[in-house]
């Protein structure tokens, strides 16, 4: 019979990648997955330490592990931070534990199995500093996305964070590991991956070669089979105009920016030793959205740290007023211990810590509908925009009557090889946009692509009935001899307009048309730009 283990994880992408690890390592002992501690015949809690709300949660879950012991006898490990946080403490709270594993020590698990069923002693494995460096083989549940840590640890020391003490120094993995393994999931067919670190700006500082983050990007991005690169966690301190160009230009990676801003008052940044003002985050985002104005920007932010006021508050209300994230994650401030913070006095009481995380909470979720809002309320011929960010711009140009222009976004979007739902929508846009230029057969060729490459899209009926409508066009010149039909298109497309020779069954002059639309209002405004140039007109339908 082979042997089954349970595991559980608690906390941050880190925890389950290394559980994912974990599972990989017993899996090739012959150990089987199972999805209830009841069945298994060893049971591991991977942990988290990041605040003591998810110590308490991991503590009464333990607790309820005696009865299991009692019964059914599985092996108990206790891994992750708070193993790391806790040692031996674990076996003095849990006689019933038995092993107790660090981080940076989960490579010797499956011995820990082995040793502790048969040895029946507590086995404490914390002494690891630095974790070996592997390439950590294929464990994946989701053959779609994939975490790949590309660091471990973390040198920054913010005054309120246990990460430092629990996942110690800032470790990146070899360049080579990591390639090898994207490559690898690539061939597995593994389209997504996201690169975890807990500062990812920082990757290969502490590396003898010369690449950096961008650099990896850079690298990554150029694996065949790989369409999408995700990342996680930015530093503002060390993000940079470099890595926002490259979000722009690499193709493969996503305009997603998590950016956590901790405070909106100095004062407080400060105390949490995070090395930059407001003033320096708000110029970072300002800078972003200079470059990638459609980036989603996602931020943490932490309330109640000690000494924060009433008008530091408020301080991080506004800037969360003025940066309108499109997500935020608001925690209350729970001190740690080992950290500079855990010295101060938590002099913020509960309820007032309470009070502030609901105002945030609550301003976040107006400020994520009014986003959602603004896309879902524009109404354009009829139809409802389905409100996606990345179309924020194209759509409020085409409000706008700028037509070129938003075609020009949906053309940036559609570069950017987005996911297929953006796709079709862009080109759905785009299609609209060059009819209202007057380019039908460009906006055809935009609607034949979504149709056939997405024939399950919303937007396919909007694309036919939006063709079939096209019915008004402006007239510039009726010839006789072809050769000059054909000298006035051509001037007309080099003018930008999308011009066509028509010549009707059974007649034989050629007529010089621009445009198919589907009102006369929007051939009225054609003929009027090409009056402007001299050009005599005749609105035909
Ligand atoms: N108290 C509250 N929130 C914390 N975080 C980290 N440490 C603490 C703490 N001691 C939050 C930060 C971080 C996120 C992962 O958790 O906002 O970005
Ligand atoms: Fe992840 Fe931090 Fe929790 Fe450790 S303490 S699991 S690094 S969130």
């Amino acid at each position: 019979m082979p042997k089954k283990v349970y595991i559980r994880t608690f906390g941050c992408q880190m925890n389950v990648r290394d559980s994912e690890i974990i599972l990989g390592m017993l899996k090739k002992r012959g150990y089987t997955q199972v999805e209830s501690p009841d069945r298994a015949d060893v049971v591991l809690f991977n942990t988290c330490s990041v605040r003591k709300h998810a110590e308490d949660r991991v503590w009464s879950n333990i607790g309820v592990l005696r009865e299991l012991k009692a019964n059914n006898k599985p092996i108990i490990g206790i891994v992750g931070c708070m193993a790391q946080n806790y040692q031996d403490e674990v076996f003095r709270r849990f006689p019933y534990i038995d092993f107790v594993c660090g981080p940076a020590n989960i490579y010797g698990i499956p011995d820990l199995v082995k040793k502790a069923g048969k040895e029946k002693t507590q086995l404490l494995a914390v002494n690891r500093v630095k974790r070996p460096l592997l390439c950590d083989g294929n464990s994946r549940k989701n053959k779609l996305k994939a975490f790949v840590s590309i660091m471990y640890g973390c040198n920054n020391f913010c005054s309120y964070c246990i990460v430092p003490y629990v996942r110690g120094r800032q470790l990146s993995r070899p360049l080579r590991h990591i390639i090898d393994e994207v490559k690898d999931l690539a061939g597995r067919g593994c389209p997504e991956i996201t690169l975890l670190g807990q500062n990812v700006n920082s990757y290969g500082q502490d590396l003898k070669g010369k690449t950096g983050f961008v650099g990896l990007l850079e690298k990554l991005n150029r694996i065949e089979g790989i369409e999408r690169i995700r990342f996680m966690t930015s530093h503002p301190k060390d993000a940079s105009k470099k890595l926002f160009c490259a979000m722009r230009d690499l193709s493969k990676v996503c305009k997603h920016l998590h950016l956590p801003l901790q405070s909106g008052s100095d004062k407080i940044l400060s105390l949490m030793n995070r090395g930059y003002t407001f003033r320096d985050y708000s110029g970072l985002i300002e800078c972003l959205r200079k470059i990638i104005p459609d980036c989603n920007i996602t931020s943490d932010i932490i309330v109640g740290f000690p000494q924060e006021s009433e008008a530091d508050f408020q301080k991080t209300y506004q800037a969360m007023q003025k940066i309108r994230f499109d997500q935020a994650f608001i925690f209350k401030y729970s001190p740690r211990p080992k950290t500079k913070a855990a010295r101060l006095e938590d002099d913020v009481p509960l309820k007032v810590k309470q009070r502030r995380n609901n105002a945030l909470l609550k301003l976040q979720k107006i400020t994520s509908t009014v986003l959602v809002m603004f896309c879902v309320l524009l109404l354009f011929n009829g139809h409802v925009f389905a409100g996606n960010e990345v179309f924020r711009n194209a759509e409020a140009l085409i409000l706008k009557d700028s037509y070129s222009q938003a075609a020009r976004e949906c053309e940036k979007i559609l570069a950017r090889n987005p996911r297929a739902r953006i796709k079709a929508k862009a080109y759905y846009l785009l299609g609209i946009c060059l009819l209202k230029e007057g380019k039908f057969d460009q906006a055809k060729k935009n609607f034949n692509e979504l149709l056939r490459r997405y024939p399950g899209s919303k937007f396919c009926d909007e694309a036919k009935a939006a063709l079939s409508r096209s019915s008004f066009s402006v007239q510039v010149g009726c010839f006789a001899k072809e050769a000059n039909a054909r000298r006035l298109r051509d001037e007309l497309i080099n003018l930008g307009f999308g011009a066509y020779i028509l010549k009707l069954k059974g007649e034989s002059l050629y007529r010089v048309r621009v445009g198919k639309f589907a009102g006369r209002q929007d051939a009225q405004s054609l003929e009027q730009r090409l009056k402007t140039r001299g050009y005599p007109t005749k609105i035909c339908q």
